[in-house]
Protein backbone atom coordinates (compact mmCIF):
# COMPACT_ATOMS: atom_id res chain seq x y z
CA UNK A 1 0.00 0.00 0.00
CA UNK A 2 1.29 3.38 -1.14
CA UNK A 3 2.34 5.18 2.14
CA UNK A 4 0.31 8.50 2.79
CA UNK A 5 1.85 11.76 1.16
CA UNK A 6 4.19 14.03 3.59
CA UNK A 7 3.64 17.52 3.15
CA UNK A 8 5.57 20.52 4.73
CA UNK A 9 4.18 23.80 5.01
CA UNK A 10 6.24 27.00 5.16
CA UNK A 11 3.81 29.79 6.94
CA UNK A 12 5.29 32.92 9.43
CA UNK A 13 1.81 32.40 11.25
CA UNK A 14 2.13 29.55 13.39
CA UNK A 15 -1.43 29.04 14.74
CA UNK A 16 -2.75 28.57 10.70
CA UNK A 17 0.31 26.03 10.21
CA UNK A 18 -2.10 23.89 13.28
CA UNK A 19 -5.15 24.96 11.57
CA UNK A 20 -3.59 23.66 8.00
CA UNK A 21 -2.74 20.68 10.04
CA UNK A 22 -6.08 19.77 11.10
CA UNK A 23 -7.36 20.27 7.67
CA UNK A 24 -5.28 17.74 5.93
CA UNK A 25 -5.20 15.25 8.24
CA UNK A 26 -8.72 13.52 7.61
CA UNK A 27 -7.06 13.41 4.31
CA UNK A 28 -4.38 11.47 4.67
CA UNK A 29 -1.72 14.19 4.31
CA UNK A 30 0.88 13.85 7.00
CA UNK A 31 2.51 17.23 7.97
CA UNK A 32 6.29 16.16 8.45
CA UNK A 33 7.45 19.24 9.21
CA UNK A 34 6.28 22.91 9.48
CA UNK A 35 8.49 26.47 9.97
CA UNK A 36 9.15 29.80 9.28
CA UNK A 37 10.47 31.46 5.79
CA UNK A 38 14.49 31.50 5.36
CA UNK A 39 17.34 28.78 5.58
CA UNK A 40 15.39 26.59 7.98
CA UNK A 41 12.47 25.91 5.60
CA UNK A 42 15.03 24.83 3.02
CA UNK A 43 16.92 22.60 5.57
CA UNK A 44 13.88 20.77 6.36
CA UNK A 45 13.33 19.99 3.04
CA UNK A 46 16.14 18.94 2.84
CA UNK A 47 16.08 16.91 5.65
CA UNK A 48 12.08 15.71 5.61
CA UNK A 49 12.25 15.32 2.21
CA UNK A 50 8.64 16.07 2.00
CA UNK A 51 6.19 14.91 -1.11
CA UNK A 52 4.99 18.94 -1.64
CA UNK A 53 5.85 22.12 -0.03
CA UNK A 54 2.64 24.22 1.23
CA UNK A 55 3.84 27.83 1.10
CA UNK A 56 1.76 30.82 2.45
CA UNK A 57 3.21 34.20 0.66
CA UNK A 58 2.55 36.80 2.85
CA UNK A 59 4.40 40.40 3.65
CA UNK A 60 7.70 40.65 3.14
CA UNK A 61 6.58 38.85 -0.45
CA UNK A 62 10.12 39.18 -1.21
CA UNK A 63 11.44 36.98 1.87
CA UNK A 64 8.61 34.53 0.74
CA UNK A 65 9.46 34.28 -2.71
CA UNK A 66 13.14 33.76 -2.06
CA UNK A 67 12.27 30.89 0.67
CA UNK A 68 10.25 29.20 -2.34
CA UNK A 69 13.53 29.84 -4.50
CA UNK A 70 15.38 28.03 -1.97
CA UNK A 71 13.60 24.85 -1.53
CA UNK A 72 13.85 24.94 -4.96
CA UNK A 73 17.34 24.91 -5.08
CA UNK A 74 17.87 22.29 -2.52
CA UNK A 75 14.66 19.91 -3.44
CA UNK A 76 13.82 20.67 -7.22
CA UNK A 77 11.79 17.99 -7.42
CA UNK A 78 9.62 18.82 -4.62
CA UNK A 79 6.41 20.58 -5.66
CA UNK A 80 4.86 23.46 -4.07
CA UNK A 81 1.60 24.86 -3.81
CA UNK A 82 1.36 27.97 -2.33
CA UNK A 83 -1.55 30.48 -1.02
CA UNK A 84 -1.63 34.65 -0.48
CA UNK A 85 -4.04 36.74 0.18
CA UNK A 86 -5.45 38.79 -2.36
CA UNK A 87 -3.41 37.47 -5.24
CA UNK A 88 -2.46 40.17 -7.42
CA UNK A 89 -1.06 39.85 -11.00
CA UNK A 90 2.74 40.61 -10.03
CA UNK A 91 2.22 38.06 -7.45
CA UNK A 92 1.00 35.33 -9.85
CA UNK A 93 4.35 35.84 -11.84
CA UNK A 94 6.20 36.19 -9.58
CA UNK A 95 5.16 33.23 -7.87
CA UNK A 96 4.93 30.83 -11.40
CA UNK A 97 8.63 32.21 -12.26
CA UNK A 98 9.40 30.85 -9.05
CA UNK A 99 8.43 27.59 -9.49
CA UNK A 100 5.14 27.61 -7.44
CA UNK A 101 2.82 24.55 -9.23
CA UNK A 102 -0.61 26.28 -8.22
CA UNK A 103 -1.64 29.42 -6.27
CA UNK A 104 -4.34 29.32 -3.95
CA UNK A 105 -6.48 32.43 -2.72
CA UNK A 106 -7.18 32.65 0.96
CA UNK A 107 -9.03 31.92 2.90
CA UNK A 108 -8.42 28.70 1.72
CA UNK A 109 -11.18 26.58 1.20
CA UNK A 110 -10.46 22.87 2.20
CA UNK A 111 -12.11 21.20 -0.97
CA UNK A 112 -10.03 23.40 -3.08
CA UNK A 113 -6.52 22.77 -1.06
CA UNK A 114 -7.23 19.51 -0.73
CA UNK A 115 -8.23 19.65 -5.29
CA UNK A 116 -5.15 21.51 -5.57
CA UNK A 117 -2.45 19.00 -3.59
CA UNK A 118 -4.20 15.79 -4.62
CA UNK A 119 -4.42 17.24 -8.59
CA UNK A 120 0.08 18.34 -7.86
CA UNK A 121 0.80 15.44 -6.60
CA UNK A 122 -0.63 12.86 -9.23
CA UNK A 123 0.60 15.44 -11.99
CA UNK A 124 4.22 14.38 -13.39
CA UNK A 125 7.21 16.38 -12.56
CA UNK A 126 7.63 19.07 -15.22
CA UNK A 127 11.48 18.20 -16.97
CA UNK A 128 13.43 21.58 -16.88
CA UNK A 129 12.16 22.54 -13.87
CA UNK A 130 10.31 26.02 -12.49
CA UNK A 131 13.63 27.77 -11.88
CA UNK A 132 14.69 30.15 -14.22
CA UNK A 133 17.96 28.43 -15.45
CA UNK A 134 20.04 32.48 -15.27
CA UNK A 135 19.50 31.92 -11.68
CA UNK A 136 22.93 31.12 -9.74
CA UNK A 137 22.51 28.13 -8.03
CA UNK A 138 23.12 28.88 -3.70
CA UNK A 139 23.87 26.95 -1.45
CA UNK A 140 20.58 27.30 0.55
CA UNK A 141 20.19 24.72 3.63
CA UNK A 142 23.07 27.21 5.64
CA UNK A 143 22.62 30.42 6.50
CA UNK A 144 25.40 33.21 6.59
CA UNK A 145 27.69 32.54 9.79
CA UNK A 146 29.28 35.36 10.52
CA UNK A 147 32.35 35.37 13.08
CA UNK A 148 32.82 39.19 14.24
CA UNK A 149 36.62 38.73 15.19
CA UNK A 150 39.45 41.01 16.07
CA UNK A 151 43.04 40.13 17.57
CA UNK A 152 42.35 42.57 20.54
CA UNK A 153 39.70 43.37 23.93
CA UNK A 154 37.94 46.06 24.24
CA UNK A 155 37.93 47.10 20.42
CA UNK A 156 33.86 46.99 19.90
CA UNK A 157 33.47 43.38 18.85
CA UNK A 158 30.50 42.88 20.94
CA UNK A 159 29.31 46.28 20.57
CA UNK A 160 29.39 45.66 16.56
CA UNK A 161 28.18 42.19 16.58
CA UNK A 162 24.97 42.35 18.80
CA UNK A 163 23.99 46.05 16.51
CA UNK A 164 24.38 44.34 13.19
CA UNK A 165 22.65 41.21 14.31
CA UNK A 166 19.50 43.88 15.17
CA UNK A 167 19.94 45.65 11.86
CA UNK A 168 20.24 42.59 9.59
CA UNK A 169 16.84 40.81 11.57
CA UNK A 170 15.19 44.13 11.04
CA UNK A 171 16.07 43.90 6.88
CA UNK A 172 13.42 41.62 5.64
CA UNK A 173 13.12 40.08 8.91
CA UNK A 174 15.98 37.87 8.42
CA UNK A 175 16.22 35.35 11.38
CA UNK A 176 19.07 36.14 13.27
CA UNK A 177 20.98 34.43 16.25
CA UNK A 178 23.92 36.09 17.93
CA UNK A 179 26.02 33.30 19.81
CA UNK A 180 28.48 34.32 22.74
CA UNK A 181 31.97 32.49 22.26
CA UNK A 182 33.80 34.99 24.50
CA UNK A 183 35.84 32.33 26.64
CA UNK A 184 37.07 35.23 28.81
CA UNK A 185 33.74 36.92 30.17
CA UNK A 186 31.19 37.34 27.55
CA UNK A 187 28.79 39.78 27.51
CA UNK A 188 26.41 39.71 24.52
CA UNK A 189 23.36 39.18 27.07
CA UNK A 190 24.18 42.04 28.98
CA UNK A 191 24.39 44.02 25.86
CA UNK A 192 20.74 42.99 25.32
CA UNK A 193 19.86 43.34 29.39
CA UNK A 194 19.24 39.89 29.78
CA UNK A 195 19.91 37.42 31.73
CA UNK A 196 21.26 34.07 30.85
CA UNK A 197 19.27 31.09 30.97
CA UNK A 198 21.13 27.95 28.97
CA UNK A 199 24.65 28.68 27.50
CA UNK A 200 26.26 27.58 24.63
CA UNK A 201 28.41 25.59 27.02
CA UNK A 202 25.52 23.29 27.76
CA UNK A 203 23.98 22.99 24.22
CA UNK A 204 27.40 22.34 22.85
CA UNK A 205 27.81 19.45 25.07
CA UNK A 206 24.39 17.64 23.83
CA UNK A 207 25.10 18.55 20.36
CA UNK A 208 25.26 14.96 19.11
CA UNK A 209 21.57 14.14 20.24
CA UNK A 210 20.14 18.25 20.05
CA UNK A 211 16.64 18.15 18.24
CA UNK A 212 15.55 21.64 16.87
CA UNK A 213 12.58 22.00 19.16
CA UNK A 214 14.89 21.90 22.56
CA UNK A 215 17.64 23.88 20.76
CA UNK A 216 15.19 26.82 20.27
CA UNK A 217 13.59 26.43 23.21
CA UNK A 218 17.11 27.09 24.94
CA UNK A 219 17.21 30.29 23.02
CA UNK A 220 16.33 33.77 24.50
CA UNK A 221 14.72 36.54 22.16
CA UNK A 222 15.51 40.02 22.30
CA UNK A 223 12.63 42.13 21.71
CA UNK A 224 14.37 43.20 18.56
CA UNK A 225 13.65 40.13 17.25
CA UNK A 226 17.33 38.42 17.81
CA UNK A 227 17.72 35.44 19.24
CA UNK A 228 21.08 34.94 21.52
CA UNK A 229 22.64 31.94 23.12
CA UNK A 230 24.58 33.34 26.24
CA UNK A 231 28.25 32.21 26.88
CA UNK A 232 28.54 30.65 30.74
CA UNK A 233 28.95 33.03 33.56
CA UNK A 234 32.38 31.69 34.56
CA UNK A 235 35.08 31.43 32.03
CA UNK A 236 36.42 28.25 33.91
CA UNK A 237 33.21 26.72 32.60
CA UNK A 238 34.65 26.82 28.95
CA UNK A 239 37.28 24.18 30.08
CA UNK A 240 34.95 21.14 29.29
CA UNK A 241 33.76 22.71 25.90
CA UNK A 242 34.97 20.66 23.14
CA UNK A 243 35.63 23.42 20.05
CA UNK A 244 34.51 20.06 17.81
CA UNK A 245 31.25 20.58 19.40
CA UNK A 246 31.19 24.13 19.03
CA UNK A 247 31.55 23.57 15.58
CA UNK A 248 28.77 21.19 14.95
CA UNK A 249 26.62 23.53 17.27
CA UNK A 250 27.13 26.20 15.06
CA UNK A 251 26.46 24.31 11.95
CA UNK A 252 23.40 22.98 13.52
CA UNK A 253 22.16 26.57 14.09
CA UNK A 254 23.25 27.91 10.74
CA UNK A 255 20.38 25.31 9.36
CA UNK A 256 17.86 26.97 11.11
CA UNK A 257 18.65 30.58 11.17
CA UNK A 258 19.79 32.59 8.38
CA UNK A 259 22.55 34.47 9.68
CA UNK A 260 24.20 33.26 12.88
CA UNK A 261 26.39 36.01 14.25
CA UNK A 262 29.42 34.57 16.67
CA UNK A 263 30.95 37.31 19.06
CA UNK A 264 34.78 35.96 20.11
CA UNK A 265 37.15 36.96 22.77
CA UNK A 266 40.45 39.36 21.82
CA UNK A 267 42.30 35.94 22.51
CA UNK A 268 43.47 33.04 20.26
CA UNK A 269 42.22 29.57 21.58
CA UNK A 270 41.15 27.09 20.18
CA UNK A 271 37.02 27.87 20.17
CA UNK A 272 38.35 31.09 18.54
CA UNK A 273 39.75 28.25 15.78
CA UNK A 274 36.24 26.67 15.82
CA UNK A 275 34.50 30.42 15.10
CA UNK A 276 36.71 30.95 12.52
CA UNK A 277 36.59 27.43 11.04
CA UNK A 278 32.61 27.58 11.14
CA UNK A 279 32.60 31.09 9.39
CA UNK A 280 31.46 31.62 6.07
CA UNK A 281 32.51 35.41 6.61
CA UNK A 282 34.97 36.75 9.09
CA UNK A 283 34.50 40.24 10.28
CA UNK A 284 37.56 41.50 11.27
CA UNK A 285 37.80 44.36 14.03
CA UNK A 286 40.76 46.76 14.16
CA UNK A 287 40.75 49.69 16.55
CA UNK A 288 43.25 52.49 15.11
CA UNK A 289 46.09 52.34 17.62
CA UNK A 290 49.31 50.55 16.67
CA UNK A 291 48.87 47.42 19.28
CA UNK A 292 45.60 46.63 17.43
CA UNK A 293 47.05 47.41 14.02
CA UNK A 294 50.24 45.17 14.36
CA UNK A 295 47.80 42.47 15.95
CA UNK A 296 45.45 42.38 12.79
CA UNK A 297 48.44 41.58 10.56
CA UNK A 298 48.92 38.52 12.44
CA UNK A 299 45.49 37.60 11.64
CA UNK A 300 45.03 38.40 8.34
CA UNK A 301 48.55 36.79 7.84
CA UNK A 302 47.04 33.43 9.98
CA UNK A 303 43.63 33.90 7.67
CA UNK A 304 45.48 33.79 4.43
CA UNK A 305 47.77 30.63 5.70
CA UNK A 306 44.93 28.81 6.54
CA UNK A 307 43.21 29.35 2.94
CA UNK A 308 40.28 31.49 3.97
CA UNK A 309 39.15 33.43 1.15
CA UNK A 310 40.29 37.08 1.02
CA UNK A 311 36.68 38.42 -0.18
CA UNK A 312 35.05 37.15 2.84
CA UNK A 313 37.12 39.07 5.38
CA UNK A 314 35.51 42.32 6.32
CA UNK A 315 38.35 44.35 7.64
CA UNK A 316 36.41 46.89 10.04
CA UNK A 317 37.98 49.89 11.27
CA UNK A 318 36.35 51.09 14.40
CA UNK A 319 37.17 53.99 16.42
CA UNK A 320 36.62 52.65 19.75
CA UNK A 321 39.02 54.72 21.35
CA UNK A 322 37.88 58.71 20.38
CA UNK A 323 40.43 60.89 18.44
CA UNK A 324 42.93 59.16 16.63
CA UNK A 325 45.38 60.54 13.91
CA UNK A 326 45.43 57.61 11.98
CA UNK A 327 42.81 57.13 9.25
CA UNK A 328 40.85 54.25 8.20
CA UNK A 329 43.25 55.02 4.63
CA UNK A 330 46.62 54.43 6.82
CA UNK A 331 45.31 51.02 8.34
CA UNK A 332 44.51 49.87 4.67
CA UNK A 333 48.35 51.03 3.09
CA UNK A 334 49.64 49.40 6.61
CA UNK A 335 47.87 46.00 6.37
CA UNK A 336 47.83 45.74 2.56
CA UNK A 337 43.70 44.67 2.75
CA UNK A 338 40.91 47.48 2.06
CA UNK A 339 38.88 48.57 4.63
CA UNK A 340 35.11 47.25 4.27
CA UNK A 341 33.58 49.56 6.55
CA UNK A 342 34.61 52.24 9.09
CA UNK A 343 33.02 52.92 12.02
CA UNK A 344 32.92 56.66 13.67
CA UNK A 345 33.70 56.71 17.48
CA UNK A 346 30.04 58.07 18.78
CA UNK A 347 29.76 58.44 22.75
CA UNK A 348 26.24 57.04 22.00
CA UNK A 349 27.79 53.61 22.13
CA UNK A 350 28.94 54.27 25.35
CA UNK A 351 25.48 55.63 26.98
CA UNK A 352 23.00 53.00 24.59
CA UNK A 353 25.24 50.20 26.16
CA UNK A 354 25.27 51.39 30.09
CA UNK A 355 21.67 50.86 29.19
CA UNK A 356 21.71 47.33 28.17
CA UNK A 357 20.29 48.47 24.84
CA UNK A 358 21.98 48.78 21.54
CA UNK A 359 22.66 51.74 19.94
CA UNK A 360 20.92 50.93 16.76
CA UNK A 361 17.42 50.89 18.47
CA UNK A 362 17.89 54.02 21.21
CA UNK A 363 19.65 56.66 18.72
CA UNK A 364 19.08 54.78 15.72
CA UNK A 365 19.42 58.52 13.82
CA UNK A 366 22.86 59.01 15.64
CA UNK A 367 26.04 58.75 13.44
CA UNK A 368 27.32 55.61 14.63
CA UNK A 369 24.21 53.66 14.02
CA UNK A 370 23.66 54.79 10.50
CA UNK A 371 27.05 53.36 10.06
CA UNK A 372 26.21 50.28 11.71
CA UNK A 373 22.82 49.95 9.48
CA UNK A 374 24.96 50.90 6.43
CA UNK A 375 27.40 47.84 7.73
CA UNK A 376 24.55 45.39 8.04
CA UNK A 377 23.13 46.05 4.94
CA UNK A 378 26.35 45.67 3.13
CA UNK A 379 26.78 42.19 4.74
CA UNK A 380 23.13 41.08 4.14
CA UNK A 381 23.45 41.97 0.45
CA UNK A 382 26.28 39.96 0.03
CA UNK A 383 25.30 36.43 -1.70
CA UNK A 384 25.57 33.28 0.96
CA UNK A 385 29.07 31.67 0.09
CA UNK A 386 30.40 27.66 -0.01
CA UNK A 387 30.12 26.02 3.51
CA UNK A 388 34.00 25.71 4.51
CA UNK A 389 35.84 22.53 4.80
CA UNK A 390 36.83 20.60 7.92
CA UNK A 391 39.78 20.72 10.05
CA UNK A 392 41.37 24.40 9.38
CA UNK A 393 42.77 26.58 12.62
CA UNK A 394 43.61 23.77 14.37
CA UNK A 395 46.80 25.13 15.57
CA UNK A 396 45.40 27.40 18.14
CA UNK A 397 46.05 27.02 22.03
CA UNK A 398 43.25 25.37 23.50
CA UNK A 399 41.06 27.05 25.53
CA UNK A 400 42.39 27.10 28.83
CA UNK A 401 45.37 28.46 28.43
CA UNK A 402 43.30 31.21 26.33
N1 LIG B 1 32.44 53.33 17.81
C1 LIG B 1 32.50 53.48 19.13
N2 LIG B 1 32.39 54.70 19.69
C2 LIG B 1 32.46 54.86 21.02
N3 LIG B 1 32.63 53.84 21.88
C3 LIG B 1 32.75 52.59 21.39
C4 LIG B 1 32.68 52.34 19.99
N4 LIG B 1 32.80 51.00 19.81
C5 LIG B 1 32.93 50.45 21.02
N5 LIG B 1 32.91 51.40 21.98
C6 LIG B 1 33.06 51.19 23.43
O1 LIG B 1 34.28 50.49 23.64
C7 LIG B 1 34.15 49.60 24.74
C8 LIG B 1 34.55 48.21 24.30
O2 LIG B 1 33.57 47.72 23.39
P1 LIG B 1 33.20 46.17 23.31
O3 LIG B 1 32.88 45.63 24.65
O4 LIG B 1 32.19 46.05 22.23
O5 LIG B 1 34.60 45.61 22.82
P2 LIG B 1 35.07 44.09 22.66
O6 LIG B 1 36.04 44.07 21.55
O7 LIG B 1 33.90 43.19 22.58
O8 LIG B 1 35.82 43.84 24.05
P3 LIG B 1 36.17 42.42 24.74
O9 LIG B 1 37.21 41.76 23.91
O10 LIG B 1 36.69 42.82 26.10
O11 LIG B 1 34.91 41.65 24.81
C9 LIG B 1 32.72 49.69 25.23
O12 LIG B 1 32.68 50.57 26.34
C10 LIG B 1 31.99 50.29 24.04
O13 LIG B 1 30.86 51.03 24.46
MG1 LIG C 1 33.31 41.57 23.72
Amino acid sequence: MPRNPLVMIVDENVPFRQELQAMLAPAKLAVVADCGYGVEAASLAEETRPDIVLVAIAEPHLRALQTIEAIRVIAPETPIVAYAANPDFRIVRQAMHAGVRDLLPMPLKRDELLGSLQRVLAAPIPSEGGLDQDEPARPASAGVVLTVFGAKGGIGKTTIATNIAVAIAKRAQNSVLVIDLDTRFGDVAIMYDLEPQVTVAQLASQVRTLERATFRAALQRHASGVWVLPSPKHPSDWRTVDPDDIRDLVRFAARLFDYVILDTPGAFNDIVGSALEVATQVLLVTSVDMASIKDTAFVLDLLESEGFPKERVYLTVNHANGANAIRAADVARVLRTPVFWEIPHDDEVVTASQLGRPVVLVKPRSKVSRSLAELAAKISGASAPEPRRRGLFRRLAPVSAG
